[in-house]
């Protein structure tokens, strides 16, 4: 019985001497263990100071969303052979899995939509003036059930001007 007990009390003695051991080692001691991992402090750091120019404060996305479809102005001559060029392939990149090779809306994509996609040369989508083609192709469709997608995060701005330009100068089929 004796003979336990002092089992028992030597063994919390190891164990609590260890313990006291390691804490002490980890408290006071620079070097091993988490000593070696850098201490992340909230606000340590003063904040960095901004450089002008980084935060736009004009012009924009929100601005093209809110302006009205006809006050949207194209920065480029819609003619220019050079605009159209790139809008052709502007086009083949990100409406074409849709609209189709040849504008018809038989692209593979589009055929699990519901409405399906226009024909791009049809005499209702060729009536539609530029700036309601880039204010559809940017932020949808105007109208209950539409599925155009919005692309404004997809493709930039001018990007889409030229996109624009290229489909108009199509014309009728
Ligand atoms: C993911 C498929 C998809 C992609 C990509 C896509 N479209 Fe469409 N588009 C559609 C569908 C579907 C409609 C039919 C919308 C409706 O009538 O609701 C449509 C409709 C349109 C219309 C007619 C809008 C109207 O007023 O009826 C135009 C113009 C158009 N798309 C142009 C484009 C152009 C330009 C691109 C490339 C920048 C493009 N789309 C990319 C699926 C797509």
């Amino acid at each position: 019985m004796k003979k336990n007990l002092v089992i028992l009390f030597g063994a919390l003695a190891v164990f609590f001497g260890a313990y006291s051991g390691l804490t002490i080692y980890d408290t006071y001691f620079k070097y091993g263990r988490m000593w070696q991992t850098p201490a992340v402090r909230p606000h340590e750091t003063p904040l960095l100071v901004m450089e002008p120019g980084v935060v736009p404060v004009s012009g924009g996305e929100a601005h093209y969303r809110a302006a009205a479809s006809l006050a949207l102005q194209s920065p480029f001559d819609s003619r220019s052979p050079e605009t159209i060029a790139q809008g052709q392939t502007l086009y083949f990149t990100y409406c074409q899995q849709c609209h189709g090779a040849r504008h018809d809306g038989q692209g593979t994509v589009g055929q699990s939509f519901a409405p399906l996609p226009p024909d791009l040369r049809s005499a209702r989508v060729q009536a539609i003036s530029d700036g309601v083609m880039f204010k559809e192709i940017s932020f949808g469709v105007d109208r209950p059930g539409a599925r155009q997608p919005a692309l404004a995060t997809t493709i930039f701005p001018d990007d889409r001007w030229k996109i624009v330009h290229y489909v108009k100068s199509l014309g009728v089929r």
